[in-house]
């Protein structure tokens, strides 16, 4: 037997991809149409739109008032996954060839525009007297997730990024989407502050936890569980979480040539775990999602006892996924 949440969840995830299926655009021009509903449509988790739900439902708000802005997340989501896709040279998505793949990098940048537009219009369909503040922090989150993706790159030319500055990037790129995705469940129901900027850290800490996993998953992980390709972190020279551990345990002369091992080995996926469980970087790794997530439900005491229990649960269920 399901559990009763675990029921709630699924079938939040069920209602959030009908309505993304009736999504109103345009057929014409289909170069622009197509993609934006092949990647929106396709596949995707809903973690956040799902967030907002239980929020918004958790502080007694009435679901459908929330679907507007949790719709809005998702196609928020949708778009930085198409443009990050193009950025990190990535092949797979969702199950499925990424745009740029499937039809080309212009066709990909205009759709991830379109995606951008569509998910602000979206966001103003909220019928709410807290709409204006909605709006603004939307676009700070949009601004702040630029600078995350900004931070990533620049760390692909560093020999070594410390611990703390890679929190702060993955703070920014993942978590200030997962932290909008609170704010904006709570802010149709509450204008009390507080209880705002905590879902917004909740969202951040829950948000490093989900990108360390995600950098985990990269490596442990295969493909067809994930829907992506996993190839790209270690052929960028992404400054991921075990990679940044592996690599604080390293002298310098160590350092180059255990990135051309792993690129060299990238089929060999046993080769690849081996090489960062010598400096025990999976292990940490995953003792640090832990604390974060302990840490973000420390956020969670103040809120009213749904609100609570609902993210809580959120928080077990990540915490648990394998994809
Ligand atoms: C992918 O997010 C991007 C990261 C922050 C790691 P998800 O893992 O939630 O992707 P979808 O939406 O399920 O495809
Ligand atoms: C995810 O970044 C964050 C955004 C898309 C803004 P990643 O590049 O680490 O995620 P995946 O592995 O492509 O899903
Ligand atoms: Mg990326
Ligand atoms: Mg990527």
């Amino acid at each position: 037997m399901k559990q009763p949440l675990e029921q709630l969840i699924q079938n939040y995830r069920s209602e959030i991809n009908d309505r993304l299926k009736k999504l109103q655009t345009p057929e014409l021009p289909v170069s622009l149409y197509k993609p934006m509903l092949y990647s929106v449509n396709a596949p995707g988790k809903r973690i956040r739109p799902i967030l907002t739900l239980l929020t918004g439902v958790g502080f007694g708000v009435d679901r459908e008032k929330i679907m507007p802005a949790a719709l809005a997340v998702e196609v928020l989501h949708t778009f930085t996954l198409v443009h990050d896709d193009i950025m990190d040279n990535d092949t797979q998505r969702r199950g499925r060839a990424t745009v740029h793949v499937t039809w080309n990098t212009n066709t990909a940048i205009l759709s991830g525009d379109g995606l951008m537009a569509l998910a602000f219009r979206l966001l103003m369909e909220t019928d709410s007297p807290q709409i204006r503040r909605m709006g603004r922090e939307f676009s700070q989150a949009m601004l702040e997730i630029c600078e995350g993706q900004a931070l990533d790159m620049e760390f692909e030319q560093r020999e070594s990024v410390p611990a703390d500055e890679y929190l702060d990037m993955v703070g920014k790129k993942t978590g200030r989407l997962l932290g909008l995705a609170c704010q904006l469940g709570a802010l149709i129901a509450t204008n009390d502050e507080q209880i705002v900027t905590n879902l917004k850290y909740f969202g951040i800490e829950l948000g490093q936890a989900f990108q360390i996993q995600d950098d985990l998953l990269e490596i442990t992980s295969d493909v067809k569980n994930m829907g992506k390709s996993l190839d790209s972190d270690i052929a960028a020279g992404k400054k991921t979480y075990p990679m940044i551990l592996a690599l604080s345990e390293m002298k310098e002369t160590e350092k180059q040539p255990f990135m051309e091992f792993l690129k060299s080995n990238l089929r060999d996926r046993a080769a690849i775990i081996e090489a960062f469980q010598q400096y025990s970087a999976i292990e940490i790794s995953r003792q640090k999602v832990t604390e974060l997530l302990n840490r973000a439900m420390l956020r969670l005491h103040a809120l009213p006892s749904s609100a609570e229990e609902y993210l809580k649960y959120a928080v077990k269920m990540i915490s648990n996924r394998q994809r």
